[in-house]
């Protein structure tokens, strides 16, 4: 037995002690407490089924185990973790939500597109962050309300130097999530706007009495205030939103703060500390520390998976080794949000304060023949791998992590939609998405995994990725996800308080990789019924494919 088989087969017999003793110190107690000689008898007999079958797994070593608690779960994972994030940059806002009101050839509701409302009602968008992004800090937002022909022109200088003729603004905007059924999250300026003008922003769509703003709004023909729950105080403060350090920032954010609402917010807005870059733990320590309790709701981070910032390499053609690459970093996000908590437990142990990671998502080189400035680029299966091993991290977290925004919805990034001219393709991103849904405001079930290594060259990653609730209606939902390129993973899924009696799926897969759905074949890559679920004695056994996320649904 090679050293690496013996450490695999000791940590499974290790595990397998672990799982029969929690086993039978639970049943234990609870014979004790009924002293019914019969129910200990069955008790007995299913600690020797979980033991036969823990130990057939144990003994196979190629199955990987998910255990899952489904009795009194507590935390709720917050549909906003589902939120996205739409910026006025490349063709994200115009030509891809927006195509103006005068538009005859594309269907669209007050200059908003028709098929891209229908896909993200679909797709039950809860939160949309705008109108950016480093736009953000560079953005009056008294130029984009009134008539639009008296709007100023302004020159967009993070995202290609394009004229931004503000026809997109305020209004347009909160309309457009009420059609959507969204929340709206808007991101002040910070960087080079104003304390009043924050505060201006804030009166205008959330004041109903009598004030200059809301006599403003009324003027531009909204009475009644749109009633704005989320809002970011400014946007990457240590880099395109100022480059300020933590301490400094935290100063600017008191006093940004202090004028958007009262000592109580009575208003119960919840305000957005501009967080750290990935790995930066001293932002989020200082930010924590410094700024008063009742004056955050919370504190965001951003992260990106990205190979190599100076070549980020092609959306489409890329080897495996890129892949592993990007999975890495990907991955990176469970210890990210596992350290930025612990950081936040010092300061907040009761979690009062979210985080809020309202940027993740893959970044590539841009498409070829596209404006640099836009960051536009294709969507394969290895975002879909992006999406769903984060979205299971964020679910697992989702008691610290209370609000998320994938980077970004149309055109840029990791888009849910992609658009060209009339026509408009979903993204396997979008669909896994779609298919995560049932998480949203769903309790979180804790789940253990032990996976098997996906292995490339001399690094390995975990290749199953897991998370559980259960719904409203007492329906438990799981979602899986095998990164590994090139193999099956057999996943066992024992139950600790629940016995299910049907299960039933579907699944996200290509045929390889690289594949994407295209203008020309825009259903490549769509969700499918899944199959290989099968529940036997009260345990799941799952098969998945190399490269697919599955949401299974029990009952
Ligand atoms: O999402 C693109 C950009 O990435 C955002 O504008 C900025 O906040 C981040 O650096």
């Amino acid at each position: 037995m090679s050293k690496e088989q013996w450490n695999t087969s000791n940590r499974n017999y290790h595990f397998f002690l672990k799982i029969i003793s929690v086993n039978f110190n639970g049943y234990q107690d609870q014979s004790l407490k009924n002293c019914n000689l019969q129910k200990y008898a069955s008790n007995q007999s299913i600690i020797i089924d979980r033991i036969s079958m823990l130990l057939s797994i144990s003994l196979k070593g190629q199955s990987n185990t998910i255990t899952i608690q489904t009795g009194d779960p507590k935390v709720v994972i917050s549909k906003h973790i589902y939120g996205h994030f739409a910026e006025h940059l490349g063709r994200c806002i115009y030509g891809g939500f927006y195509v103006g009101e005068g538009n005859s050839n594309i269907p669209n509701v007050k200059g908003v597109r028709k098929d891209v409302i229908e896909a993200l009602q679909k797709l039950k968008v809860p939160n949309l962050r705008w109108p950016g992004g480093c736009f953000a800090d560079t953005y009056h937002w008294k130029d984009g309300i009134g008539p639009k022909e008296s709007r100023p022109a302004i020159v967009n200088t993070w995202w290609g130097g394009v004229t931004e003729d503000n026809s997109f603004g305020t209004h347009d905007f909160l309309d457009m999530c009420e059609l959507l059924g969204a929340e709206p999250y808007l991101a002040g300026n910070v960087g080079s706007g104003t304390v009043q003008d924050l505060s201006d922003w804030v009166q205008y769509v959330n004041f109903n009495g009598t004030s200059p703003m809301s006599k403003l709004r009324a003027q531009n023909g909204r009475e009644k205030s749109w009633k704005v729950n989320f809002w970011g105080v400014g946007n990457e403060a240590w880099g395109c939103g100022g480059n300020m350090k933590p301490e400094y920032y935290a100063n600017i954010y008191r006093q940004y703060a202090t004028f958007m609402t009262d000592w109580t917010n009575t208003s119960k807005m919840f305000r957005i500390a501009s967080g750290a870059n990935s790995s930066d733990y001293n932002w989020t320590e200082v930010l924590m520390r410094d700024i008063p309790h009742n004056m955050v709701e919370g504190v965001a981070l951003h992260h990106y998976s990205v190979i190599d910032w100076n070549n980020k390499g092609s959306a489409t053609d890329f080897s495996e080794e890129l892949y592993f690459k990007t999975m890495k970093t990907a991955l990176r996000m469970e210890e990210l949000v596992a350290r930025h908590s612990t950081i936040m437990d010092k300061y907040d142990p009761q979690k009062k304060i979210a985080l809020v990671v309202d940027e993740w998502g893959g970044w590539y080189n841009v498409e070829a023949e596209t404006n640099p400035g836009f960051l536009y680029q294709q969507n394969t299966m290895r975002d879909a791998m992006i999406a769903g091993t984060t979205l299971n991290i964020f679910n697992n977290h989702a008691d610290r992590v209370r609000v998320a925004n994938l980077a970004q919805t149309i055109n840029v990034l990791q888009s849910v939609i992609l658009t060209k001219d009339e026509k408009m393709i979903l993204t396997p991103t979008y669909h896994v998405m779609e298919m995560y849904n049932v998480h949203q405001d769903a309790k979180l079930l804790p789940v253990t995994i032990k996976s098997n290594d996906y292995v490339f060259g001399s690094e390995k990653l975990p290749a199953v990725s897991a998370s559980a609730s259960t719904d409203n209606n007492g329906v438990t939902h799981i979602s899986l996800v095998n990164i590994d390129a090139t193999k099956v993973q057999e996943v066992s899924i024992v139950f600790y308080g629940s016995k299910y009696q049907s299960v039933t799926g579907r699944i996200l897969r290509g045929s390889k990789l690289q594949e994407y759905n295209s203008f020309e074949t825009p259903e490549k890559i769509k969700p499918a019924p899944f199959k290989d679920a099968q529940l036997k004695d009260g345990s799941l056994s799952v098969k998945l494919p190399p490269f697919s996320v599955v949401v299974l649904e029990l009952k």
